[in-house]
Order: C-alpha cells, then sequence, then structure tokens
C-alpha cells in the first residue's frame, strides 16, 4: 500500500536517530519517495548527508538556508506529503507540537501540514512517564495524531522500561496498514452513536449514567480513518469531536437521539450503538427547580424507546446493525438475546465489572458477537484498538473486511 505514497520524515535528536536511517530504507523498498526534515539536534547524532544518500532526496534542516527545491519550503513540504512520520519523536518535538511552537523547519512544516500525523516517541523511560509527556501525547492523540507506542526494553541510557523506539518494521507495517485501511470505507455512510443520554428531572437535575463516550468516539474516529462519512451522534460528554467527522449531532435525551439516530440511519451503510441510552425518563419534568420539601420523594418513570430495535425493525438490506450490551452477569446469553431481540447482525458484549472494562475507562475486555452464533473473545486493549478490530470484524469482503 506504500506503493508512490509521499512520505515526509521528521528525524529529531535522541539516540534512536540512526533508527530512522533503516525507517527510509525499508520505506523507499515499498515503493513510498520519502523526504526528510532533520532538527538541528538530529544531526549531532547522523549526518544530513546519510539521509540524502539513502532516500535519494535533499534533506532539509535550516528554516535560512538558500532555497534550491522550493519557493515557501515548509509549506511545500507540508502539502507535498501524504503522511508525515517523526521518527523518533523525542519529549521535546511532543512538547512543541502539541503547543504549536514553530520555530525551525520541522516544527513550522508540522504546523502547515494537514496530512495524518505520525510519532514514534523514544526517549528514557522516566521521561516518557513523566505527566507532561503523557498530556503531550494526549492533547497529540485529541486531535488526531497517531502515537507509534515505543517498546520496553534496555534502553540506551542503562535504564529499563519503555521509551525504546517501536522497531522499524513494526512503524512501516503501521503505516502500511493505514493507507491499506485509508480508502476502505470512502462513499460509505456511517452512523455511530457514543455517549449516555441524560432525561431531566427539574431544570437543574438530570437522571444520566457513568458513560463517557471514549469508545463510540474511537469507532466514529476508526470510520473516519477508513475513510467513511461519519455521523456522529453523542450525547453529552467531554471529549472533542473527532476530526474529519461529515456531520456531529448533539442530543441530551433518548427521545432526541431517537430522532437525530432514525433520521440518519435512513441513508447508512453501517450503523453501530455504542451509546448508554437510558431505558426511563421521569413522567414529567418539573417546570421549577424541586424543594426538598418532603422526607421522601418519589419519581415515576417510563420507559423510553428502544431505539436499537427500532433500527433492527426497519433494517434494510445490506445495512450492517451493530448494538453494545452491557452486562453484569450472564454476558453471553444476554447478548444473544439483545441480537435476536433487536434483530442485529453483530453486538459487542462486555462485562462491565471487570477491571479495566467498562465505563469512563480507556480500555475494554469485549467479546465479539454475530447472528451465526460465532464469539470472538478479545483481550484488555484500549477502546481505539477495540475499534479497529469492530470494523475489521464486521466489514464484509466486498467492503475490504475479512468477515
Ligand atoms: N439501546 C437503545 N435504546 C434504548 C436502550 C438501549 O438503542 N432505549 C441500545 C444501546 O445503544 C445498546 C443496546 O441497545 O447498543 C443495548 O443496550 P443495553 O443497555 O445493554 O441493553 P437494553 O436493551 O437497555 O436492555 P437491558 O437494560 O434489559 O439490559
Amino acid at each position: 500500500m506504500l506503493e508512490g505514497k509521499k512520505i515526509l520524515l521528521g528525524v529529531t535528536g535522541g539516540i534512536a536517530a540512526y533508527k530512522a536511517v533503516d525507517i527510509v530504507s525499508r520505506l523507499r523498498k515499498a515503493g513510498a519517495e520519502v523526504r526528510v526534515v532533520m532538527t538541528r539536534e538530529a544531526t549531532e547524532f547522523v549526518t544530513e548527508l546519510t539521509f540524502r544518500e539513502i532516500s535519494g532526496n535533499p534533506v532539509t534542516v535550516d528554516m535560512w538556508a538558500p532555497i534550491q527545491h522550493w519557493n515557501v519550503a515548509h509549506i511545500a513540504l507540508a502539502d507535498w506529503a501524504d503522511a508525515v512520520l517523526v521518527a523518533p519523536a523525542t519529549a521535546n518535538i511532543l512538547a512543541k507540537a502539541a503547543l504549536g511552537v514553530a520555530d525551525d523547519m520541522l516544527t513550522t512544516t508540522l504546523l502547515a501540514s494537514t496530512s495524518p500525523l505520525f510519532f514514534a516517541p523514544a526517549m528514557n523511560c522516566n521521561m516518557y512517564a513523566h505527566p507532561a509527556v503523557q498530556k503531550n501525547i494526549e492533547t497529540l492523540t485529541a486531535r488526531g495524531a497517531h502515537i507509534i507506542a515505543p517498546e520496553a526494553g534496555k534502553l540506551a541510557c542503562g535504564a529499563e522500561g519503555p521509551g525504546r523506539l517501536a522497531e522499524p518494521p513494526q512503524i512501516v507495517a503501521i503505516l502500511d496498514d493505514f493507507f491499506a485501511r485509508g480508502g476502505q470505507l470512502s462513499g460509505v455512510k456511517v452512523l455511530v452513536t457514543a455517549a449516555g443520554t441524560i432525561e431531566p428531572i427539574d431544570p437543574v437535575r438530570y437522571i444520566g449514567n457513568r458513560s463517557s463516550g471514549k469508545m463510540g468516539y474511537a469507532l466514529a474516529e476508526e470510520a473516519v480513518a477508513r475513510g467513511a462519512d461519519v455521523v456522529l451522534v453523542s450525547g453529552p460528554s467531554a471529549l472533542s469531536a473527532p476530526k474529519g467527522l461529515k456531520t456531529f449531532i448533539s442530543v441530551e435525551t433518548a427521545q432526541e437521539m431517537r430522532e437525530a439516530v432514525l433520521r440518519e440511519a435512513e441513508a447508512s451503510r453501517i450503523v453501530i450503538k455504542a451509546a448508554a441510552v437510558a431505558d426511563y425518563h421521569p413522567k414529567t419534568v418539573a417546570a421549577h427547580k424541586i424543594k426538598k420539601n418532603d422526607e421522601e420523594l418519589s419519581i415515576t418513570l417510563e420507559k423510553n424507546p428502544d431505539i436499537l430495535k427500532e433500527l433492527g425493525q426497519r433494517k434494510k438490506k445490506g445495512q450492517i446493525l451493530v448494538g453494545f450490551a452491557a452486562e453484569t452477569q450472564n454476558l453471553l446469553q444476554y447478548a444473544q438475546e439483545k441480537i435476536e431481540k433487536k434483530n442485529l447482525d453483530f453486538i459487542v458484549a462486555n462485562d462491565v465489572t471487570k477491571p479495566g472494562a467498562g465505563f469512563n475507562t480507556s480500555t475494554n475486555i469485549v467479546k465479539l458477537l454475530s447472528r451465526d452464533g460465532a464469539v470472538k473473545e478479545m483481550p484488555l486493549m484500549t477502546k481505539r484498538e477495540i475499534a479497529k478490530c469492530i470494523f475489521d470484524y464486521i466489514l464484509p469482503d466486498d467492503l475490504g473486511g475479512n468477515n
């Protein structure tokens, strides 16, 4: 998939800079064209000449060097690239990129680029674990950058732990996989719901649940990464909407979610309902704040519509309908029953009582169940990784999946 792709490689000043030479070599062998931008510090570890020879292209370091090939070099480089990879990425470049600092060729190019961006961090394990570095990684991830996690092992500084640059074959495989998935869902409309709905009691109170929206947002991101036209219908969430969505619809109640979902589902090929929809709402909403006059307060709840069930009833030929089941007992049995009852093609089942699983965590442990009774058990993974596995699992061959 790398054949003909234009990769801009940013090399920063860490001991792993020598491994970037191997990355260039592998990218070129896979058919990619590579241009290298080095920071001044990187040239202390590997010479420009090495990268020029191995990439077959001029190497840029200095903003102010006489211009030979481009009019406005950082803009031209940014526009040229199909993807930008920074490897190794030091703590310094992660901080600058997170802040939007532009004080050399590489940082300026990163700011001017709208291409998919990959960082492969490499540093001492204590530096990597530092909250400042982790916060910068979080900021970059939230902005849509891909982080190629470092490996654990013996580091050049003698310490042991996560911080060693991912191996070049793995980095190249990640880029290859990215381009392979890139156009897979091009022109396909995907509808995702996320987060919990809230049901008002009075003007200041509501009934809600612990859903953060992380799983649904990760699914929307994955669908965007595969080139889909993605509509995300979300209940209240602290997360920012993923970049590249076609439409973002913010709702509060189950009723509002129902209206948006039924409207958008019509033309959607894939519908994934990761939202934690409230099953009930207060029968009456007090017009004014309820005063604590009585020792006991009863609120009568009325059932909400089951949106997923309605989608199952209206499902068109070829539409793929995926539900979620959050359970605390009898996981597989309840999940299987929901597939039947709601006419689903797949259900993602998770036991929310397990450590690292369920609401408001960045990880989850799920089982993927299909209508034909097959069950795929997944280990503890990040929600972003689970999103990738879900798409790999549910997509039929004609949409590039392995199902
Ligand atoms: N769901 C929905 N509308 C509802 C309730 C749930 O669309 N009113 C969807 C959720 O988005 C999820 C799936 O149904 O994809 C299962 O949700 P879950 O809460 O696990 O199950 P329920 O159907 O509510 O059943 P129960 O509460 O009995 O477990």
